[in-house]
């Protein structure tokens, strides 16, 4: 067996799902669940009706390269949103369509990796698990970048010694950042493209939340604008991951792409065919109606930004937080240990919240998730509201020395 399995960890639902079994919960208060990352809001019906009328194209196999009109949707919307003028991503050689980020993440890392070359994939800690577990499958060696709240939750690349750039051959970055939301600006994006070129190595930012921005005069960049910016218009070194998933509320059509740099797409793609992914194809011309429309994207983001206008300031009194740059979560810091708060949590106000250990991994001597909880705001506003609520009540009358 591949060894890598034995390594990998609990995922963090499975961590979770144990610490509450033996919780008993109000049970005259509705459970409300914060814990996971899962869109709620609905999809565009245009979407789902392209969806249906398509279901007959079930009857042939897809290309693992996609429709043309796919990918040139798909480019289209990457440029509308992040290229300055005139810089173009060619849509047949630097844009594949994959089956959501998730299993793109993972693939490319298996595609990359000499395994047994003592390679390195430096990852953000805490962070999706996903780049843990490729890593490992792939024979590389995770290095953990810990977000910390000094550094605005954003890698210290800076801190990084020598010696592990030389051995990196992909750093993951997550822009905005799952649990945190922090956003990625320019300059560190280009930063980390000269480490990339300086060492040798590839950039593959996990940009699935892009759309989701809080606040909407700052839309949150893309490492494909950075290379773009530094005259690296062949995006070399570089591959973005999007996805329909939170963009449009469409996490079960299992849609997205990844872009950039077309000697790797080209070897990525040879993957793919072995990979056999291919994108069924109703979903690839849903996912053209979806790729080439931004209104629906604007309003699905207006309802994340009503949630943390509003939430926000219910919360304050009892946990005041800075408003986070993008993505659906709140990475809150706990009086004491994170498990037991959430057990605590559980059990007096039937909330469910991901603790922030469980996210992350003991690097460096600590665990940067130490103490956090995630808190995800996917439900409906007015539940969400009511989350507010009981978690501000459950602080306040929390012992004053435990706050
Ligand atoms: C940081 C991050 N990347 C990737 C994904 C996977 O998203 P999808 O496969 O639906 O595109 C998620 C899902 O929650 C995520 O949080």
């Amino acid at each position: 067996m591949n060894p890598g399995l034995a390594r990998l960890q609990a995922y963090p639902f499975e961590r979770l799902r144990a610490l509450l079994a033996a919780a008993r919960p109000p049970a005259a208060l509705e459970a409300i669940s914060l814990s996971i990352g899962e869109p709620r809001h609905d999809p565009p019906s245009f979407v789902l009706d392209a969806l249906a009328q398509q279901l007959h194209r079930l009857d042939t196999y897809p290309a693992t390269r996609g429709l043309p009109e796919l990918r040139v949707a798909m480019a289209a919307a990457l440029e509308r949103r992040y290229l300055p003028a005139g810089v173009r991503l060619d849509p047949e050689r630097m844009v594949l369509p994959v089956c959501g980020t998730r299993e793109a993440l993972f693939a490319i890392i298996q595609a990359v990796i000499d395994a047994g070359s003592g390679a390195l994939v430096a990852m953000p800690n805490p962070g999706y698990q996903i780049y843990e577990g490729g890593a490992l499958l792939a024979g590389a060696e995770p290095y953990y970048l810990n977000l910390r709240a000094g550094h605005g939750y954003r890698p210290d690349l800076d801190a990084v010694p020598a010696a592990v750039w030389r051995r990196c051959r992909l750093l993951l970055l997550c822009s905005p950042g799952n649990p945190t939301g922090a956003v990625l600006p320019l300059e560190q994006l280009r930063a980390a493209l000269e480490l990339a070129e300086r060492y040798d190595f590839i950039v593959a930012a996990d940009e699935c939340y892009a759309d989701l921005y809080l606040d909407e005069s700052r839309p949150s960049p893309s490492l494909l604008h950075a290379a773009a910016l530094a005259g690296n218009t062949d995006f070399r070194r570089c591959l973005v991951f999007h996805s329909l998933s939170k963009r449009s509320s469409l996490p079960g059509l299992r849609s997205g792409l990844v872009a950039g740099d077309a000697a790797l797409i080209e070897r990525f793609l040879l993957y793919r065919t072995y990979h056999g992914c291919a994108m069924p194809l109703p979903t690839q011309l849903a996912s053209i109606a979806a790729w080439n429309d931004d209104a629906h994207v604007s309003a699905n983001r207006r309802l994340y930004q009503e949630k943390f206008d509003r939430v926000l300031p219910l919360l304050a009194p009892a946990l005041p937080l800075e408003r986070p740059e993008g993505a659906f979560y709140l990475w809150a810091p706990t009086p004491g240990d994170d498990a037991g708060f959430a057990r605590a949590l559980y059990e007096q106000a039937h909330l469910v919240v991901l603790p922030g250990s469980f996210m992350a991994r003991e690097a460096h001597g600590e665990n940067p998730g130490r103490g956090r909880v995630r808190i995800s705001l996917v439900p409906a506003l007015p539940q969400c509201l009511e989350a507010a609520a009981r978690l501000r009540e459950f602080l306040l009358n929390a012992a004053p020395a435990a706050r």
